[in-house]
This record gives structure tokens, sequence and C-alpha cells, in this order.
């Protein structure tokens, strides 16, 4: 549909809260629906963590990948309820998403604690997708471009590359609401992240894929791949059903 673009494009599907062993049949629809398909993405499911295994299980042999949805900085020890990097490899993860604007609000966690777990995600062999964005306040305060280059610059790690780093810019206000900025002002913020990764890892720069998340559907999945820059979608909602996934893949390859 569109010309390939490098870095090679990703569509991870974010499945938050959300899921029980139920919710694996529609993992394997989507693995049926994607059997012998030639695809310019990449495709991934952050499932919860406890349905890691099984959906392992379930994609063996198939391009899904799969994906932790947040991960601890230390490898083990007295942490209630959290979940290491390794456990989520040990699990069948290659990536973890780090810094998703649900956490950093109600966890009040800071571009530190994000760039530490990118840093776990990289020690176990993970992937780590950054996630950073603006809010609705900061936006209308014309913050925008401040939040986000002080976001790349706290979060990204020095040894970040394109093979083990994947940046998400996710406007806060556009996620779950069905909103999406234009695509201008898309570009303008993707391109903004490029320049700022440049300043921090110099040449890896070029190679690190950046989504853009909140609010994509199949409908307007076309459109927002056709801006530079814009190097996949980090989907939330639309992921949950395989029929609408499977639209926002096409239209990314
Ligand atoms: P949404 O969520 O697609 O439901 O807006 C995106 C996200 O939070 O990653």
């Amino acid at each position: 549909m569109f010309s390939k673009k490098v870095p090679r494009a990703l569509v991870a599907g974010n499945w938050k809260m959300n899921g029980t062993t139920a919710s694996l049949a529609e993992l394997r629809l989507l693995a049926t629906m994607l059997e012998g398909v030639e695809l310019d993405c990449d495709v991934m499911i952050c499932p919860p963590a406890s349905l890691l295994t099984a959906a392992h299980k379930l994609t063996r042999g198939s391009i899904i990948r799969l994906g932790g949805q947040d991960c601890h900085p230390e490898p083990h020890g007295a942490h209630t309820g959290d979940i290491a990097a390794e456990m989520l490899k040990d699990a069948g993860a290659s990536a973890v998403i780090v810094g998703h604007s649900e956490r950093r609000i109600t966890y009040q966690e800071g571009d530190g604690l994000v760039r530490a777990k990118a840093q776990a995600g990289h020690r176990a062999g993970l992937m780590a997708i950054i996630c950073i964005g603006e809010t609705l306040e900061e936006r209308q305060q014309g913050q925008t471009m401040r939040i986000i280059a002080a976001q790349v610059k706290g979060s990204v790690p020095e040894k970040a590359t394109g093979a083990n780093t994947v940046i998400a810019y996710e406007p806060v206000w556009a996620i779950g609401t069905g909103l999406t900025p234009s695509p201008p002002e898309v570009g303008s913020v993707h391109s903004h992240i490029r320049e700022k990764l440049s300043g921090l890892i110099g040449e890896h720069a070029h190679a690190v894929p950046i989504l853009y998340g909140g609010s994509v559907k199949p409908s307007n999945a076309g459109e927002l791949m056709a801006i530079d820059n814009v190097n996949g979608a980090l989907v939330g909602g639309a992921s949950l059903r395989a029929a609408d996934f499977i639209g926002i893949i096409k239209a990314y390859s």
C-alpha cells in the first residue's frame, strides 16, 4: 500500500488489564488470519503477564511476537506484585512496554524509573518499547515539544539502538478517547523525537522505530502510517479483537 519504510514498521497491540484464557481465542484467530500472509511490518501482542506462557505456546510458528506491559528494574527480589524483565523473557516475551502514561500518571513513574525499566529490558534481552507523550493541558499550553524532548532525554538509555529500542509517541489525551492529533501534528512530533534521539544516541537514531499510539483504528491507520517518521502503531482498544487489529496491520504493510 505504502512504500517500504525504514526502520521496518511494527504494529503492537497492548491488551492492558484485559483478557482471560478465553481471550486467547482472539489471538488464535489472529494467528490464523496471518498464516501465509506477507507483511511489511512486524506484529506483536502484549497480553497481561498471566497469559504470556499460554500465548507463547499458541503463537509458536506464527509471525506474532509477544511483549510484556511493564517490568521492575531489578532482576529478582522482594517486590511483591512486580515482574522482572527476565521473567517476561522466560514466559515468551521478546519486548516490554515501559513508561506507558497509565503508569506514569497512576503510579507517578518518572523518566528515571522508566529509563531503569528500559535498561532492565535490555539486560534481559528484550526490546524496550518506551512510551512518551504530553497531556492535554501541556499541549494547550504549547509545551508539547519541550515535554517530548525532556521525556526522550530522561527515559531513553544511552545504549539504545534500533535493535533494542522502540519509541511510542502517545499523546495522553488521545488514548482511549477516539481523538487523534492531525497528521501534520503527528509528523512534527515524530520528527522532533527523531532529532532528539540523534542528539542522544547519534546514528542509531535512524534505526529506532517510532510508533504512534492513541485511538488508532482500521479507519485512520493508513493515514497515520503515511506520515514521515511514523514506523508503526501501538494499539490499545482496537487490538482486543482480531478483526479490528488485522485491519490496522494491513494498513501498515
Ligand atoms: P488506545 O490505547 O488505542 O485504546 O487509544 C493506546 C495505548 O494506550 O497504547
